[in-house]
């Protein structure tokens, strides 16, 4: 037997009894009229509770379930039991929820729910971002009248998804390659996810431009080798003129030994992972190297000077730095016109070791400053060319720097000269003034 009859038997077995005692102590009609009113009573005092539950049924409230003595008391504790267990489990459906919507959020990728009739049914930041999108004004709408793309509303009308479509100007500056793949789920809904591959396109593209760089880079001095070789086999020619196109050749060949030894440098840089030496650098030695390549390379046609505080460390890989270095101060040779000059300076300024190449030469325009480091790029592809150059030299230093985490900048102006200056970080660099010796000691290196 449950509570409910127990207690229920318990009252009625108690008015019984009750009234048995009355029917023999006072007779049966005032016996009788206590039994009435006492069910009576009973009566609506169960009135009064089915209307208080009836209430509490109507909007259960957590925190709101009334209380009473008796039987109605284990009827109201058995309800609020049940709305506790209840609340615990909604509880951990919203944390599951949340912590769902947190992950969704947290995702690098776009994510949009479309219901079965393309409308949003919810979307994260990243979808939002992607496609212009505001995921509280735009909820409920259908999806095509939001992003009208001819591409997305065919795609999404043609149901074939094995493939992602892709969609180019899109995101905030319209310069973002978005990727788009639709997953059809449940009763007729889809799952739209997005994915940026600009930064993949743009190497991607890169890549192409690299492959067709070299091509037309080799294909001249190639064209010109094999049109040498030809006449030097069909034609009869003097000793002179095949003495002149073997220097042609000559020349062409060194060509494509300098453009393969200088993608050879940028293919190991590109893979070194291993940061460059610590090592001091012996400037003084290196800038001696410099200014002898730089003279050499003129020969007797620039005035070339160095002034180098001797004081300035300098740490990092000494063939890296001489490579960059040197193809500064090649480039100061070749772009400056006979008789201009050339100096490289060695200072300290602002806690940060500076290396400069000023030249007095052809200069350099603004617009062209910001794509110098790029590989082949030329201000003058022809007087490049004719000066044996592959437009790799700044993509080499580039690289170098960047492996030292040094800036390469760049101010110029055009017919009166450049300045190459590389700012190194304070972990590489330093000052270290000579200890003046005392009468009789010999002068300390700095360490
Ligand atoms: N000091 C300078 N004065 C004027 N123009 C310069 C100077 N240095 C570089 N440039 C310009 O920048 C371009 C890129 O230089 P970079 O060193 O990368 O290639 P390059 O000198 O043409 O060839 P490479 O260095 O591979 O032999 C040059 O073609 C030239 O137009
Ligand atoms: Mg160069």
């Amino acid at each position: 037997m449950n509570v409910i009859w127990a207690r229920s038997a318990a009252i009625l077995i108690f008015l019984a009894l009750a009234s048995s005692g009355l029917y023999f102590l006072v007779g049966p009609v005032p016996a009788l009229a206590v039994m009435c009113v006492a069910l009576l009573g009973l009566l609506l005092y169960y009135l009064y509770q089915i209307n208080r539950l009836w209430k509490v049924l109507d909007a259960p409230a957590y925190g709101e379930i009334p209380s009473a003595l008796g039987l109605w008391g284990e009827v109201y504790y058995r309800l609020h039991r049940l709305v506790k267990r209840w609340r615990t489990q909604v509880l951990q459906v919203e944390q599951q929820h949340t912590r769902f919507i947190q992950a969704i959020q947290a995702s690098p990728n776009g994510v949009l729910m479309l219901d079965d009739a393309d409308q949003i049914e919810w979307c994260n930041d990243v979808a939002e971002q992607h496609f212009g999108l505001n995921a509280r004004r735009d909820v409920r709408q259908r999806i095509t009248h939001l992003i009208r793309r001819p591409e997305f509303v065919q795609y999404l009308h043609l149901q074939r998804f094995d493939d992602p479509l892709l969609m180019r100007d899109m995101g905030e500056h319209k310069r973002s390659v978005i990727a788009v793949q639709i997953l059809p789920y449940g009763e007729n809904r889809k799952l739209v996810l997005t994915h940026d591959i600009t930064k993949l396109e743009n190497t991607e593209a890169m890549r192409r431009d690299f492959v067709a760089n070299v091509s037309h880079e080799l294909k001249t001095p190639l064209t010109v080798l094999t049109g040498f070789l030809e006449t030097v086999r069909d034609l009869p020619v003097s000793e002179q003129d095949r003495n002149r196109y073997l220097d042609m050749m000559l020349v062409q060949s060194m060509r494509m030994q300098h453009l393969v030894e200088d993608l050879l440098v940028l293919a190991k840089l590109e893979s070194d992972e291993q940061p460059p030496s610590p090592e001091r650098i012996d400037m003084a030695e290196l800038v001696g190297h410099l200014v002898h390549d730089a003279e050499a390379l003129s020969q007797g046609g620039h005035q070339v000077s160095a002034q180098i505080d001797p004081a300035v460390v300098i740490r990092g890989a000494e063939r890296e730095l001489l490579s960059a270095f040197g193809n500064l101060v090649s480039n100061a040779v070749r772009y400056t016109p006979e008789g201009g000059r050339i100096g490289i300076a060695l200072t300290y300024e602002n806690e940060h070791a500076i290396f400069a190449v000023s030249d007095t030469g052809l200069g350099i325009a603004a617009d062209h400053i910001p794509r110098l480091t790029e590989r082949f790029y030329r201000v003058d592809r022809s007087r490049s060319r004719d000066t044996g150059g592959t437009g790799l030299g700044l993509a080499i230093v580039k690289h170098v720097l960047s492996r030292h985490h040094a800036d390469l900048r760049i101010t110029s102006e055009v017919g009166r000269g450049s300045v190459f200056r590389v700012v190194f970080p304070t972990d590489r660099s330093g000052y270290v003034p000579a200890a003046v010796p005392r009468p009789g000691q010999p002068p300390q290196k700095a360490a």
